[in-house]
């Protein structure tokens, strides 16, 4: 069998971690970056690294013509204003990569397509109501590879997952710095994700998901925000931070920013471990938490 080849659009913390895990699968993989300072590290992946910015379709074309057997999008929507984002990336992609045979374009979306849920249980069938600008904007470039799968039968699966952690991506900077700020309120769920389980994830949906399906990835046991901040400063030996009036923290933070502290929402992985096989190796961050901060060498 010929070498699968696969691209990465949008090569950033979590395309690093997937081009790894599929090189040493024996894919062959382009990744693109807006950034050429950010070839070494893409290289060193063992990815070839490609200039590519979504909002110009010509620098997608090449890409398309390699006929990569798979895809996976990781550019969030593009912000064209404060606030106010595009999803006319969405829409290039999907366009250029329409015309060639793939196998799966895998879109990694956000869990902030379903709004708050007042610590609702949430899965795959529940109801999108977007409570922030950015949250639209997701919903909308899931919309935009939808349609083009119901028209032309493109094979895409969209991936929605919650907050991402591992290495060199938890609190430790911002709880160090005092710049984080406690919300306070220990009933707020956040569903998180170890970016290791997360890139499982993503290959599973290429390789057993079904065209034109959702698939919510996420690890098994929420815990709320206040117990995440109290582990990692644990675990750091260092002080939690005063608790901030939430109202404070509204008028400091962006719309979008300040519904991703307050969302409250539980999310279901059962259809990623009966349909796509994945059992999360880190089942919550009980587990993953200590392990990113040993990677990253903070314990
Ligand atoms: N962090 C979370 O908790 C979370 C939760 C849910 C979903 N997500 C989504 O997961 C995806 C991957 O996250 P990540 O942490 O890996 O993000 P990241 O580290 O910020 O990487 C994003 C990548 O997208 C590229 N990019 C951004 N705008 C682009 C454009 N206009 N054209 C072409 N490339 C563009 C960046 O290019 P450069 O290399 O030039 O910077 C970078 O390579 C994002 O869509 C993110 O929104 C994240």
């Amino acid at each position: 069998m010929s070498q699968q080849r696969a691209v990465i659009v949008g090569c950033g913390y979590v395309g690093l971690y997937l081009a790894r895990r599929l090189v040493r699968d024996g894919v062959e993989v382009r990744a693109t970056t807006r950034t050429p300072e950010r070839y070494p590290e893409i290289e060193e992946a063992g990815a070839q690294p490609v200039f590519a910015e979504v909002m110009e379709p010509d620098t997608l074309l090449g890409l398309a013509a390699w006929e990569p057997h798979v895809v996976f999008d990781l550019v969030r929507p593009q912000a064209i204003g404060p606030e106010r984002y595009s999803v006319w990336g969405s829409m290039n992609v999907a366009s250029a990569f329409a015309e060639y045979p793939l196998e799966a374009l895998v879109y990694l979306s956000s869990t902030s397509v379903y709004g708050r849920r007042d610590g609702g249980w949430t899965d795959e069938n529940t109801e999108l109501s977007p409570t922030s600008p950015l949250g639209e904007a997701r919903m909308e470039s899931e919309k935009v590879y939808q349609q083009i799968h119901r028209e032309h039968g493109f094979p895409m699966r969209i991936c929605r997952t919650p907050g991402i952690y591992g290495p060199n991506r938890t609190l430790r900077q911002r709880l160090e710095s005092g710049a984080y700020q406690r919300v306070g309120d220990e009933e707020l769920w956040v569903s998180r994700i170890h970016v290791e389980d997360l890139v499982e994830g993503l290959i599973a949906a290429w390789k057993k998901g079904k065209a034109g399906e959702v698939y919510l990835l996420c690890d098994d046991e929420p815990v709320t925000g206040e117990e995440y901040a109290r582990l990692t400063a644990s675990l750091l030996d260092i002080p939690l931070p005063p608790v901030v009036d939430r109202e404070e923290i509204r008028q400091e933070l962006s719309p979008s920013a300040y519904e991703r502290r307050v969302a409250d929402r539980r999310c279901s992985n059962r259809r990623m471990r009966e349909e796509l096989g994945v059992i999360p190796h880190y089942p919550s961050v009980r587990e993953g938490l200590p392990s990113a901060l040993r990677a990253e060498g903070a314990i």
